[in-house]
């Protein structure tokens, strides 16, 4: 039997099958297209000296940290990749095109490490994978490096990953202690991070602008929360790589949902709006900003009654922010102010105890970096018993959750839920706010949502 052409070559339902002379066509009359320019990375210069700190915690022992591996969607189709955070912060690698990539510290000597990178380097013309290939071909998906490339991208070894094989060692994806090391030691962030982390709070301070200007379409819309996540996400796309966690943009009630992401619900120029979203920079640094905000423009009596109580809370946080205090302080100083304001208002009997907890539940913060909650492998002793240290970057995000059907609260509050979160660097002296750019005070977003609303 004629061995017929799609037999040689797979491909998939819809494509047609390719011919031999076809394949000896497209392997041949390609011009050389090599990187143009300096193509290392800005922070390679950084990057040494991460890797090792790391080398330094685990002597002898081969180490693998891998990028991570694509997940398909559906069918053919691969969710969006963003590679480990592990990864990104040793090599300074961020790109889809990591998908499968392997960093290996291999043990050099008793003490050091060599460090090499083991990747997919761009087909040459003549392997026909550069245009069968839907997952990895250039014509698919776009340029790679080849390994000289990515050698001078990251001023690491690189090889094939092809025949790699797999000799044992402690591997981030399945050795806690590997992965509790790579959280603490990602815990101060040097001054380049700290220069990202800035870049994706402003990014972040233009979208919650955008949403703001958005609101007069987003109100006719059946689905304004949806409106209002595809505005914010279109600011993250065209400035970084996305948005750093799901966006949660919730009204009224939804608001009482701590991370109310399905956003399909209306808005009503009666209730609050809760945006919570990040911009992730292309870098992998997200921000991590919270607005609660009044639709008309205007807060009514008792929201900023709410409003009020949480802002208090947070600036009793902030105030609780420096180095060598410890992490758990800022939200025992934030949470005091909520049981001292619930208690006033008659919702709680006392302050004392954890009853208070009914109606914020969330802690009031967490550190921030390369992950949203970031760091979160880091142990006890490194994280949440653990003292602030300068370089640490952090939110502080009280907020108050006021179920529509909690029977324990004056019917004029139920419903409402207010959340104020802010990104904040620890300094010297204390902290600095990050998020500053946007209003805290009710008076300040009244006027700020006044201006934008103007045109300004
Ligand atoms: N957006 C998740 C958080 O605030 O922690
Ligand atoms: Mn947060
Ligand atoms: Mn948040």
């Amino acid at each position: 039997m004629k061995e017929s052409a799609a037999s040689v070559h797979r491909t998939v339902s819809h494509d047609l099958p390719l011919s031999r002379e076809f394949e000896a066509f497209m392997a041949a009359g390609w011009a050389p297209s090599p990187l143009a320019g300096d193509v290392r990375l800005p922070v390679a210069g950084l990057t040494p000296a991460r890797r090792a700190r790391l080398s330094a915690r685990f002597p002898g022992e081969r180490l693998i940290v891998p990028a991570g591996e694509l997940r398909v969607r559906s069918n053919d189709c691969d969710h969006r990749f963003r590679p480990h955070s592990a990864y990104a912060w040793l090599t300074g690698l961020t790109g889809e095109e990591q998908a499968g990539h392997v960093l290996v510290m291999e043990p050099d000597g008793p003490h050091g490490h060599e460090a090499v990178l083991y990747v997919r380097p761009r087909s040459p013309r003549t392997d026909a994978g550069f245009h069968r290939d839907r997952r990895y071909g250039e014509f698919w998906v776009g340029r790679r490096p080849d390994l000289a490339e990515a050698e001078r991208m990251t001023g690491i070894r690189c090889a094939d990953l092809e025949g790699r094989g797999t000799p044992p060692g402690r591997d981030t994806f399945a050795d806690a202690e590997l992965a509790s090391a790579l959280s603490e030691l990602r815990l101060v962030k040097d001054a380049w991070e700290v220069g990202q982390l800035q870049l994706a709070v402003d990014h972040t301070a233009a979208g919650f602008e955008d949403v703001v200007r958005s609101l007069p379409q987003a109100l006719t819309h059946p689905r304004g929360e949806r409106w209002i996540e595809g505005v914010f996400g279109l600011r993250a796309r065209a400035e970084g790589n996305g948005t750093g966690y799901e966006t949660i943009a919730a009204a009224g009630a939804h608001a009482c949902v701590l991370h109310w992401i399905r956003n399909d619900g209306p808005l009503d120029p009666r209730q609050l709006l809760l945006l919570d979203a990040g911009v992730e920079t292309d870098s992998l640094y997200t921000a991590d900003i919270t607005r609660t905000l009044p639709l008309s423009g205007r807060f009514s009596p008792v929201q900023r009654q709410v409003y009020e109580l949480v802002l208090a809370a947070q600036e009793a946080g902030i105030a609780a922010l420096r180095p060598g205090a410890r992490f758990r302080d800022f939200h025992r100083a934030a949470m005091r102010v909520i049981a001292e304001g619930l208690t006033e208002w008659g919702v709680l009997k006392s302050p004392e105890g954890d009853f208070h907890r009914r109606y914020t539940l969330c802690s009031s913060g967490h550190m921030l970096g390369l992950d949203v909650h970031d760091c979160a492998q880091a142990r006890a002793t490194a994280y949440l018993d653990g003292v602030l240290e300068e370089g640490q970057v952090l939110t502080v995000e009280p907020g108050l959750y006021l179920q529509p059907d909690d029977e324990t609260l004056p019917v004029e509050l139920r419903g409402i839920g207010v959340r104020i979160e802010d990104d904040l660097v620890i300094t010297a002296e204390g902290a600095r706010m990050m998020s500053g750019a946007l209003p805290r005070t009710p008076d300040a977003i009244e006027a700020w949502m006044g201006a934008l609303a103007e045109g300004h």
